[in-house]
Formats: C-alpha cells, structure tokens, sequence
C-alpha cells in the first residue's frame, strides 16, 4: 500500500523547541539532579535529543506499559512491561513523553510513580493533543499543542512504523 507522509513539524522546528525546552529545564531545576523518565519506545527519541541539550547533570531511566492494540486507537487498558530499575524516592524526577492523548497513559504513570515518594514529579511532553482527553494530566511543559490527527515520526509509530522519521508527520 502506497503511503502518503505530510510534514506537520520539520526536523529544524522540532529541534528548535526541544532546545528551549532543554533550557527551561536547565533553569527550573538548576543546581541540582534531574532524573528524566522515558516511556518506552516512542519518548525515546524526545528524551535524547532533549537531554543531550541540558547543562545540568542528568540520569536517565526507562519504563515500559501498552495499551491493548497496536493501531491508531487503543482499549484504555494498560499493562506495565518493564519497571524502572531505580528507585526515585527523594528525586526531582521528570517524566518524558512523546504525545499526550487520552492522558490514559501518563494518569497511570503518575499514580504509580507518586507512591514512590518522588521530590518532585512532572511531565514533559513534545506534543499534546488536548482534544481527546478522557483523564486530565498536568503538564509542566509541552511543545507542540496539535488538533486531533494522527502523528508519526520523531518516536511516534503508527503499528511500529515509522519511528526513525527525523521529522513529525501526518498520515494522509
Ligand atoms: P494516551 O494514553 O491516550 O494519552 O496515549 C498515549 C500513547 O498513545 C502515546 O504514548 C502514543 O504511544 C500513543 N498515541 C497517541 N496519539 C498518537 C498519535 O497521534 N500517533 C502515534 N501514537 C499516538
Ligand atoms: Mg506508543
């Protein structure tokens, strides 16, 4: 099947926003540790990039869940695959996203993550599609608000698909 791909942020747009975020974040939490919690598979890109334009030290680890479904919808419900392998008690902790949706997915996150006894927990998302939200999440930061289309690239897959695009796109 032929696959039309619109661009809806360029590579130098994106990157453009992950620096000022980088810099936000090197200004909130300057003078101290900022431990940056990827979602695995998509944030991972977001999380790279943003981090390797921080000035302050990081750490970084990894926490894997799915949503029923590998399309562009999912059933809501969740699965945690792969836990963090530190504790984070005590610690400014940040958590990376790549979209915010339904907010299914990050509500979840929160709440484990809240009984861990964090210093601090936020989210830093690059894009948020606050049209569909079913659960409300609290955002220290994103970069990109999007109507309600479906983005790939930049991490973001559509069934594993198209995570490697260095730019975000729209499928047509
Ligand atoms: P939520 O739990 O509904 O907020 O969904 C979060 C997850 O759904 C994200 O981490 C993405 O993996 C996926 N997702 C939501 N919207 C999109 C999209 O437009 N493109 C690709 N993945 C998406
Ligand atoms: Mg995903």
């Amino acid at each position: 099947m032929e696959v039309k791909i619109s661009t809806l942020f360029t590579q130098d747009e994106v990157e453009k926003r992950i620096q000022e975020m980088a810099d936000a974040l090197s200004e909130k939490y300057k003078g101290g540790e900022l431990k940056l919690i990827g979602i695995l598979k998509g944030s991972v890109f977001f999380l790279t990039e943003l981090s390797k334009r921080m000035t302050i030290p990081v750490t970084m680890d990894f926490i894997s869940v799915s949503s029923y479904g590998n399309g562009t919808h999912s059933s809501g419900m969740l699965l945690l695959n792969k836990d963090l392998d530190d504790p984070i008690e005590g610690q400014d902790v940040v958590i990376v996203e790549d979209i915010l949706d339904t907010g299914r997915t990050l509500s979840y996150i929160m709440d484990l993550f809240a009984k861990r006894k964090p210093k601090s927990l936020e989210i830093v998302t690059l894009l948020d599609k606050p049209s569909r939200r079913l659960v409300e999440v609290k955002l220290l930061m994103s970069g990109f608000v999007i109507e309600d289309k479906f983005v790939i690239g930049y991490g973001l897959d559509y069934a594993q698909n198209y995570r490697n695009l260095p730019y975000i796109g729209v499928i047509e």
